[in-house]
């Protein structure tokens, strides 16, 4: 049993496809642990993408995942990054399939709807930064 932390970014939550995207997940048996919406301060994001703080992207980045409210849910199940990952697609929408989210939803490698973390390891620490004290 593995968890993930994800997030409905903010193009998600104004094209009101934040039930749908749900349901993607809940359709492959995952389990939806923890949801609430919020809007992320600067100060988090920066400490949520610290790893690509050098990249030339970064700025834009923040800009972004704090311009408007957005979803976070810990969700868990057999395999659940891995599998998370499969069903969210590629970064990149434009190379993503149709049926994954970002195949459907994703605009472009910025505007792409989800985040799903990438390990164990980042997802215990991005889960810690955004449920603190387990509420
Ligand atoms: P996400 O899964 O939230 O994790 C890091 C984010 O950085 C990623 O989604 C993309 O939105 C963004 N990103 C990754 N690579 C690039 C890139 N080459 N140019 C712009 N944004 C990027």
């Amino acid at each position: 049993m593995e968890k993930s932390l994800v997030i409905i970014k903010p193009d998600g939550v104004s094209k009101k496809v934040v039930g749908k995207i749900i349901t993607y997940f809940e359709n492959q048996d995952l389990n939806i642990e923890k949801l609430k919406m919020m809007k992320i301060s600067r100060e988090l994001a920066c400490k949520h993408y610290n790893e690509h703080r050098d990249k030339d992207f970064f700025k834009q980045l923040l800009e972004y995942i704090t311009s408007g409210n957005v979803a976070v849910m810990v969700i868990s199940g057999y395999n659940a990054i891995k599998k998370i990952r499969d069903i969210m697609g590629p970064t990149d929408p434009k190379k993503a399939k149709a049926g994954t989210i970002r195949g459907d939803y994703g605009t472009d490698i910025t505007v792409n709807v989800v985040h799903g973390s990438d390990s164990k390891e980042s997802a215990a620490r991005e889960i810690k930064l955004f449920f603190l004290n387990n509420s």
